[in-house]
């Protein structure tokens, strides 16, 4: 339900949509669009980035919050910590039950490995489930893995690691077929072939979709596949620390189990971390459209262990994000709105941006709208806002397209009294993604051996700005690649321990924290977040 206030706005957002049906907003130009950044985007605030002080990339500019996370101490005390037997062998531990994860879990299985899933909560709670808007892939007659190639390079401001994105967009199309022979539903048009839209950043329509929960049918898919395998699954359990040898080769890690607070240990040749991103982090104070356990596990683990981290300066926000009704303030809004015509428009009905302009830079306009230029909407709390004008959906494509393509949204507003297919709905950025990781090669592989990392937990193929449907390709393309490869490495005799086993790392890494004056008793990774009010 609307206020008056806002009832009053929609009403020029109305008057201004048939003229606006006829009009393309400018595009920005290279130019225009890095001053943009610069001035609005919250990577660029002065107060969102600080040198982390301690580790192997000491030095390097992060999120607070997550500099924060990783200068703190290990759960696991090195001068008591006595390593048993182990509780479980394996040639793969995988650490993380999303896509990434388990399609880790599912190639090194095949492979002929034996595989071990353990994840922080159920199998398939993570942001693969959540997501909506699509997955890239070049397999139409129009496109080619190489058009998509350079929309990813664009989109990443050119910082990407090209054999990344190789490898991405060259694995594509055959990932959308192993997906459809798991038996994931895509949209389909009636003569069978696949529906394809738009996202921002892309040049052609080549985002494949399940309407707009596409995350949830991929998830769906790969959850009923390592279940149906037999692939061993801990749920409740996150890894707490990695097990290194005395080379600082990879072994294994320590679990916690959430419900009885006990320890074990699972040794391991290869170890995949899949852990998901930092969203739950909440840099530089905004809300997230993120999974509850997204709060940068698997990044303190392989930083504490010696790996590389890469491009964790540049955070994106999603554009569109919920500012109204404010008990669902910062969920996504799929980036398909705008792939499928929704203009945005600020609070007297006028566009200010082209809709999709890749995500940095719209999420920039949209808050130089509201800060500078106050023509932002202000609900009655407080928060700021812009019209996304999800009427022209219908208008453009025919009456009900807003509730057959987007019917999961579709219904998250109609709970709150809002049709989307006749009134627009106010938006807001929200923190989306981890645009930066863990440094791998194009089989995950890290600079700790014997440890792999896929999915968000990782960096570089993105650049410093991932394009929509990048994210679910990228979670599947890395999570498959580094099950093989963990599977091989299994079986190669050097990535056998040396020597003893054990978290002589961390003494080392505690060791650090004291030279920098940093003396805290608090631990990570944090797990949960804490949304308990602090003086
Ligand atoms: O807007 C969206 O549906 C998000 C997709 C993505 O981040 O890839």
């Amino acid at each position: 339900m609307y206020t008056p206030e806002m009832k009053a706005s929609i009403e020029l957002v109305g008057r201004s949509r048939n003229r606006r049906l006829k009009e393309t907003f400018p595009r920005l130009t290279p130019d225009e669009k890095q001053k943009l950044l610069k001035d609005f985007h919250p990577d660029h605030r002065p107060d969102t980035l600080r040198e982390l002080k301690v580790g192997k990339s000491a030095g390097q500019r992060v999120p607070h919050e997550l500099a924060d996370v990783l200068e703190l101490k290990s759960h696991l005390d090195p001068d008591t910590f006595v390593l048993g037997s182990p509780d479980y062998e394996v040639d793969v531990l995988v650490i993380g039950g999303g896509g990434a994860g388990a399609s880790a879990a599912l190639m090194a299985q095949e492979s002929g490995a034996s595989v071990l899933l353990v994840t922080k909560l159920r199998l398939g709670d993570a942001n693969t489930m959540m997501a909506q808007g699509g997955i890239q892939a070049a397999d139409k007659a129009n496109d080619s893995p190489v058009i998509h190639y350079l929309d990813v390079m664009g989109g990443g401001g050119y910082f990407n690691k090209p054999d990344l994105v190789k490898a991405l967009v060259f694995d594509a199309p055959f990932v959308i077929r192993w997906l459809e022979d798991l038996g994931c539903m895509f949209s389909k048009l009636p003569d069978g072939t696949m529906e394809t839209i738009h996202g921002g950043g892309t040049s052609r329509k080549r985002m494949h979709f399940a309407r707009d929960y596409t995350g949830a049918e991929i998830m769906r898919t790969l959850r009923d596949e390592v279940r149906n395998r037999g692939i061993e699954v801990i749920e409740f359990s996150p890894a707490i620390e990695l097990l290194l040898d005395e080379e600082g080769k990879c072994a294994g890690a320590v679990l916690l189990n959430l419900e009885t607070n006990e320890k074990s240990i699972v040794r391991s040749r290869s170890t995949v971390l899949a852990t998901g991103g930092f969203g739950r982090l909440h840099v530089a104070g905004f809300p997230t459209t993120n999974h509850y356990g997204a709060t940068a596990d698997g990044l303190v683990m392989a930083y504490r262990a010696g790996a590389n981290l890469i491009y964790l300066d540049a955070t994106q926000f999603h554009p569109t994000g919920v500012a109204y009704p404010e008990q669902i303030l910062g969920q996504l809004v799929t980036e398909k709105v705008r792939g499928l015509g929704a203009q945005l428009v600020n609070a007297e009905g006028e566009q200010f941006v082209y809709p999709l302009e890749t995500r940095d830079a719209v999420s920039a306009a949209i808050i130089r709208e509201c800060v500078e230029r106050k023509k932002g909407f202000t609900t009655i709390t407080g928060q700021p806002g812009v019209w996304l004008d999800s009427p022209m959906i219908d208008l453009i494509h025919g009456k009900g397209t807003v509730e057959r393509e987007l019917p999961a949204m579709y219904r998250q507003y109609k709970r709150f009294g809002i049709d989307m297919s006749q009134e627009p709905i106010l938006i807001y950025p929200t923190l989306h993604y981890q645009n930066g990781g863990v440094e791998i090669d194009d089989e995950g592989r890290t600079a700790v051996p014997n440890l792999f990392v896929a999915g968000e937990t990782s960096g570089g193929v993105h650049g410093k700005n991932r394009l929509m449907g990048n994210s679910l390709l990228d979670i599947l393309v890395f999570g498959r690649r580094a099950g093989v490869a963990a599977a091989a490495n299994a079986k190669d005799g050097r990535s056998a321990p040396s020597g003893k086993v054990g978290i002589e790392h961390v003494r080392a890494y505690h060791r650090e924290l004291e030279k920098a004056g940093i003396i805290t008793d608090r631990v990570s990774p944090i797990l949960l977040p804490d949304y308990t009010r602090r003086r």
